[in-house]
């Protein structure tokens, strides 16, 4: 992480952020227009950064907060820097955003299969608390809903994972 700093997201920064995109999502990559008008909600409703390593971006994370409740909308780091702890830091910066905007709890959906961003939403404090069945396409994989309140305490809730949705 030495080196790496967050700083918010601009337009201009959209070519590099969207080379990246393409590469870590390849199935369904969100558009050129799609980023677009997440920025154009900045800041009323949308707060996007950019983990930055001597002028190259090396990461982005977006967060969409609005009446209470905030939902991580992209968390992504470049293949060759990934284990750095920059998930992380793109992923504390989210949450403490999310603090600030008053937020009551946060959502995010994550595909069934991807284990690693789960393990890392895990440990910061997520609670699984429903499931999208088929929800990516044309993969057919299922979306895990997971959500963390204020303090990242676990969810009242039965079993395990505190969840009921099956
Ligand atoms: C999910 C994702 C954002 C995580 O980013 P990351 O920078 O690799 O995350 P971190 O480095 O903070 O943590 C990942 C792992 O590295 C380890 N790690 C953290 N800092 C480290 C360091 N300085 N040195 C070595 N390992 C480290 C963590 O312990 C963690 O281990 P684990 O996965 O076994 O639990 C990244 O893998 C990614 O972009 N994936 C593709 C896109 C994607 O799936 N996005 C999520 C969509 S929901």
């Amino acid at each position: 992480m030495s080196g790496v700093r967050l700083r918010a997201m601009t337009a201009a920064d959209l070519p590099a952020v969207l080379r990246l995109e393409r590469r870590l999502f390849p199935e369904d990559a969100w558009s050129e227009q799609m980023l677009r008008g997440e920025l154009a909600d900045q800041p009323r409703t949308r707060h996007y950064v950019v983990a930055e390593d001597d002028g190259a971006i090396i990461g982005y994370a977006g967060l969409a907060a609005a009446g209470g409740q905030a939902d991580v909308q992209t968390i992504a780091v470049a293949p060759e820097r990934q284990g750095q702890g920059v998930g992380a830091a793109l992923l504390t910066e989210l949450l403490d955003e999310a603090g600030r905007r008053g937020a009551e709890a946060v959502f995010l959906e994550v595909r069934a299969d991807n284990d690693r961003a789960r393990r890392l939403y895990e440990r910061f404090g997520f609670h699984r608390v429903g499931l999208r069945r088929r929800y990516y396409q044309p993969s057919g994989v299922d979306a895990i809903v997971m959500r963390r309140l204020p303090d990242g305490r676990p969810p009242v809730g039965f079993g395990p994972e505190g969840g009921r949705d099956r």
